[in-house]
């Protein structure tokens, strides 16, 4: 690797109204370097990149690109040096195609007259997609139809799509599975090999020693430090961190298989809907955790909508406690004891301008409050206890969700269920992009609840986590269901041998 550094953020700070952050942070990344940047929620990860990028002005310090020091004022500016971003938060325009979305700030226009080239736009799309990612996206379809992952995929393709020096991942791996994210790793290190330099942010600390030369760790706004990726190892990353040692990697439990009640809180029979998903037959007893895996577009997602009430299916039957129900409405499904936390925080579960509070609170209203009035001491009591148990931070109630990092975002999103304590509870991947520590602690809660007689559907693209929490595992692929075991029987790489 060469010595020469691509770039030096020298002594960087900045402030949000009461929140230092980013404190004198120094962060230097070397040409053809792949370098990972770590940290809990809301250490300051995005906020230095977007720095990087454009997006936000440092309150002080310097940036030295390519040996000259430069201020970096727009996005528009960053690209043009070469740096290319993909945001946390996804940031298509719903209404486009795959394929505008891709060229949108950069079409092809067809020479003199200035037409944009659709087919050319489309045919390069395709070939991202193919090519790269092994995916098999339409570049034609409108982007609202597209699950999380897959437009995880479209931000990747249209990263991709610049001639760049520098690309930034905020945490590209949320919600692709093994297969995809093993298909991104090929992506970053033939980038690495062209002399590209990336720095790559993510709570999947597995994938930081798979892939990076280098991580920076961030705590509470400050530098912890940088080191090669050979000095370092699991748990001195988490201990650097979080700043104290965790005993476990993960929390386990061990729930006697006998404390397991018999009663099925739900069977599902040969649900079908034409395209997304066929046949799908299963049960969830009081006490289990059942964990659903796939790659992504196995339809996971939209069963879990059908069983919530969100989507409409064409064949089958839903019984809850020996009751078939029909639901035309998620409050149907809710009336019923089912709720849903969405993998689409910022569209489907949070109130983005409302605060922790009102966004907790809001679905668990008739427990604190009688007549038209809440119990502002009981609405306090029960949000604070969930505000430490996940360590969501700033640990204000009034905070506006908009304004807190991506991680503990996700955190309010849970917590706004887990307080409902529904009989059944899905969870479509409920930790994407929350740190190790807060994992952990949801684990903990989905197991408390499944003690308590809950049911709960796991849904998520993280093999271990399915692995640790889940009584039985069910594998969809292409819309049917390939396969079951139960935890004992389970293995990675049997799971993916019937996704794939
Ligand atoms: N636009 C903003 N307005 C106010 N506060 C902000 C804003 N953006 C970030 N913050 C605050 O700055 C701190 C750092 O946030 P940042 O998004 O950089 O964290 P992060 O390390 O990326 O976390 P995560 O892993 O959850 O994505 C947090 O306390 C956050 O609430
Ligand atoms: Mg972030």
């Amino acid at each position: 690797m060469n010595e020469e550094k691509i770039f030096i953020m020298k002594n960087i700070t900045k402030t949000f109204p009461g929140v230092k952050a980013l404190d004198n942070v120094t962060f230097e990344v070397k040409k053809g370097e792949i370098h990972a940047l770590v940290g809990e929620n809301g250490a300051g990860k995005s906020t230095l990149i977007k720095i990087l990028s454009g997006l936000y002005k440092p309150d002080a310090g310097q940036i030295i690109y390519k040996g000259k020091e430069i201020k970096i004022n727009s996005p528009k500016q960053a690209k043009d040096l070469g740096i290319s971003t993909i945001y946390q938060e996804l940031n298509l325009c719903p209404n486009l195609t795959v394929a505008d979305n891709i060229f949108l700030g950069n079409e092809k226009s067809k020479t003199i007259f200035q037409y944009i080239d659709d087919d050319t736009q489309i045919n390069k799309s395709r070939e991202y997609f193919l090519n790269l990612l092994d995916s098999e996206i339409d570049p034609k379809i409108i982007t609202s139809n597209l699950s999380i992952a897959q437009q995880q995929i479209v931000e990747i393709a249209k990263a991709l799509s610049y001639k760049s020096e520098l690309i930034i991942m905020d945490e590209p791996t949320s919600s692709l599975s093994i297969h995809e994210t093993e298909k991104l790793f090929e992506i970053i290190n033939g980038l690495k090999n062209q002399g590209i330099s990336v720095i790559y942010i993510s709570h999947r600390l597995e994938e930081i020693f798979k892939i990076a030369d280098t991580a920076t760790i961030l705590r509470d706004g400050k530098l912890i430090g940088t080191k090669a990726i050979e000095d370092l190892d699991y748990s001195t990353v988490v201990k650097m961190m979080v700043g104290r040692e965790i005993e476990n990697k993960y929390y386990k439990t061990n729930i006697q298989e006998s404390s397991k009640k018999q009663e099925v809180l739900l069977e599902v029979k040969n649900l079908s809907k034409k395209g997304l998903f066929e046949n799908i037959s299963f049960t969830l007893n009081a006490g289990e955790i059942v964990g659903f895996s796939g790659l992504i577009g196995a339809g996971r997602t939209d069963l879990m909508k059908a069983l919530s009430g969100q989507l409409k299916f064409d064949k089958g039957k839903i019984i809850i406690k020996g009751e078939e129900k029909i639901f035309n409405s998620p409050i149907d499904a809710i009336k019923s004891g089912i709720v849903i936390t969405s993998e689409d925080r910022k569209n489907e579960s949070l109130f983005m301008n409302f605060n922790v509070r009102e966004n907790i609170t809001i679905s668990f209203l008739d427990k604190i409050s009688k007549y038209g009035y809440i119990f502002s001491s009981k609405e306090k009591k029960f949000t604070n206890e969930f505000i430490s148990r996940l360590n969501i931070k700033p640990a204000n109630l009034e905070t506006p969700v908009i304004t807190m990092s991506g991680g503990n975002q996700q955190k309010v999103a849970i917590a706004k269920w887990l307080i409902t304590e529904p009989d059944i509870l899905i969870m479509d991947e409920p930790t994407r992009g929350i740190d190790v520590g807060a994992k952990a602690e949801i684990y903990k809660l989905i197991k408390i609840l499944a003690e308590q007689g809950k049911g709960i559907i796991f849904v998520s693209s993280e093999l271990p986590e399915i692995l640790l929490v889940s009584d039985k595992i069910l594998v969809m692929n292409k819309g049917k269901l390939a396969g079951e075991f139960l935890n004992k029987d389970a293995t990675e790489e049997k799971i993916l041998e019937l996704a794939v």
